[in-house]
């Protein structure tokens, strides 16, 4: 464990723009330098990094962080190998905290989500030298084809059978962490037991490399279910990992593609037939989140299913799922394999290179939709075509792109016989040229409130905290935790760049919060007075919260529209701001 006050202090004296310049030649355009994004295709640059806020930012993508994040990002280390690789360019030791593992404080400790990484990571451990230990478990990888390197990559374990083996690493078995880990099962009689017993142990990890999950199979081909997974946790949702990602990242940024497959033991068999950039969805259809995430490594991504009903069904439900996170220059492709093959059968049966060709002609997302659309349609009679355009309807919706939806819309308009601008009418289809109206464009992004415009100001310059703000600042709403947490880590770090205290803050406030207040810190024009900005934002928030209780109705006015208050409120409202005034 590295100890936090030497992050900190690393963070703030090493230079974002020298770490990223290493990597990615930076130009300098006003406050900022700016280069064509790593992180995605284009050629007009909006990946952007900013000294003073110590954040690099990417306006086409999204992609954004802190020099350890950026690579971690970009050169695929873990956070404690990035912290390393700064240390060594600062020229500075990173120590090393004794971690005393015997004190009971740290043992409650473990209860919190710092405990939960560590117990899987445990485990992980554990499972790996127990896979060692298992000729039986040894045979079946071998039996399946795998190397001990592609399984020592995939950190392929084995928990072996019997009910309490976890005692065995774990001193406090009746540690809740183990349960909310998922790790330990709890019965209806009390008695705790291990989840995963005599399975071969697949270890999921997030985009840092930690062990976030499992996923487990059975060996025994009578055993039932086949898989079995790590519940949710606050650390593992199913619906936004994907399998396999960290250890594909780099070769899905170098060869520009990502390929999507249904299982564990795919992703796995196509790394030892040397595909190293292919990720699963975990036994759930593929959601917007996953392709969100792809997206932010790749323009390119290829869906493969297995040829079956199964197959097929999933593909649809993928394709669906993608409509939504869609944006022009995005290429997403579908390609089923023959009846009876799965990516792994097929990789072993027909090799690499024939999988790769097959990938280069799998069919295009409008395609898709055109082919499944018209399956079981003949397109003959007017019904025919109704149903068509009632089908083809919500997707058309649901797609945001203006290129691609123009593409699919000639296509659904041909097919149905009806012109381009009956289509456009009789779905009440928004023109695909023209931005959006200012109506859905401000409900996109809400005005800044006063609470928010105090905390981004202190983040960007902390020595303007003073410690008697402290006394008035009162409320127990989220963004009044926000204020509090700022100011504290303003007043203990008023030197602090904006990444650092902003690192200060996790854990510490709502997470949806936190990446509003980053990404509005990201956006945050570096021009403005930011004293006069902090100076008549910390006016604003005194006056409103002094003013007793008509502060938490101005505050009120403040997140919803007048018209939303009740006739009683109004009244006390125009009294307080008359109070105000005065
Ligand atoms: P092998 O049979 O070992 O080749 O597995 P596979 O990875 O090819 O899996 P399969 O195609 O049967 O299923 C695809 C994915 O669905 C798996 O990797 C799991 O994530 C999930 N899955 C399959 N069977 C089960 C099950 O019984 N329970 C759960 N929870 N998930 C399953
Ligand atoms: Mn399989």
């Amino acid at each position: 464990m590295i100890p936090e006050t030497f992050i900190q202090d690393l963070l703030n004296r090493i230079d974002i723009v020298n770490v990223i310049d290493k990597s990615v030649p930076l130009k300098k355009v006003g406050a900022n330098y700016a280069a064509c994004c790593p992180f995605h295709n284009e050629k007009s640059p909006s990946f952007t990094v900013s000294a003073t806020k110590q954040f690099y930012h990417c306006f086409g993508c999204g992609a954004h962080g802190t020099a350890v994040g950026f690579l971690m990002e970009y050169h695929g280390l873990s956070f404690v190998e990035g912290i390393q690789e700064l240390a060594k360019m600062a020229g500075m030791i990173v120590p090393q905290e004794e971690r005393s593992t015997n004190s009971e404080s740290y043992q409650a400790a473990k209860l919190t989500v710092v405990g939960l990484q560590e117990s899987l990571q445990q485990a992980t451990e554990y499972y790996k030298a127990e896979l060692k230990q298992s000729q039986r478990a040894i045979d079946y990888l071998k039996g399946r084809g795998l190397s001990g390197k592609i399984a020592a990559k995939f950190q392929i374990g084995y928990a072996p059978a019997g009910w309490q083996n976890l005692q065995a690493i774990f001193r406090q078995y009746d540690n809740e962490v183990l349960t909310t880990a998922g790790l330990v099962i709890t019965n209806e009689k009390g008695k705790r037991y291990d989840r995963f017993r005599d399975r071969i142990m697949f270890p999921i990890h997030d985009q840092k490399g930690q062990v976030i999950g499992f996923g487990g199979r059975v060996i025994n081909p009578e055993d039932t279910p086949k898989y079995y997974n790590s519940p949710e946790t606050p650390l593992f949702q199913k619906g936004h990992e994907l399998y396999g990602l960290f250890l594909a990242r780099r070769a899905i940024r170098d060869g520009g593609r990502a390929l999507v497959v249904e299982g564990y033991m795919d992703v796995v068999a196509l790394a030892q037939y040397d595909i190293h950039y292919a990720v699963a969805a975990l036994g759930t259809a593929t959601t917007p989140f996953h392709i969100a995430k792809l997206m932010r490594q790749t323009d390119e991504i290829v869906f493969c299913f297995d040829g079956d009903n199964a197959g097929r069904t999933a593909a649809w439900r993928a394709a669906m799922n993608a409509l939504p996170a869609l944006i022009d220059g995005l290429k997403l492709t579908f390609m089923f394999l023959p009846q009876g093959h799965d990516p792994d059968s097929y990789v072993r049966e027909f090799g690499k290179e024939n999988l790769e060709a097959e990938m280069k002609m799998a069919t295009p997302l409008s395609a898709y939709i055109i082919d499944h659309l018209c399956e079981d349609n003949a397109l003959q009679s007017q019904e025919d075509k109704v149903k068509f355009l009632n089908d083809a309807e919500p997707i058309l919706h649901q797609m945001q792109a203006p290129r691609l939806s123009i593409m699919l819309r000639k296509r659904v308009s041909e097919l149905a016989g009806v012109t381009g601008q009956e289509l456009q009418d009789v779905m009440r289809l928004s023109s695909p040229n023209k931005p959006p109206t200012r109506a859905s464009q401000k409900q996109l992004r809400t005005p800044q409130s006063i609470k928010k415009r105090f905390a981004l100001s202190l983040l960007m310059k902390p020595s303007l905290a003073n410690a008697d703000d402290l006394t008035w600042l009162q409320g127990n709403a989220e963004e009044d935790y926000l204020v509090r947490n700022v100011l504290e880590i303003a007043l203990q770090q008023p030197q602090s760049n904006p990444a650092v205290l902003l690192r200060g803050l996790e854990n510490k406030i709502d997470e949806r919060l936190l990446r509003e207040v980053q990404r509005d810190l990201h956006m945050l024009d570096e021009s403005l007075d930011i004293a006069l900005e902090f100076n008549g934002a910390r006016t604003q928030l005194r006056d409103m919260m002094q003013s007793g209780s008509s502060a938490i109705l101005l505050n009120r006015a403040n997140e919803k529209p007048i018209s939303a208050l009740t006739e009683h409120e109004r009244e006390q409202l125009v009294n307080a701001v008359k109070k105000l005034k005065r």
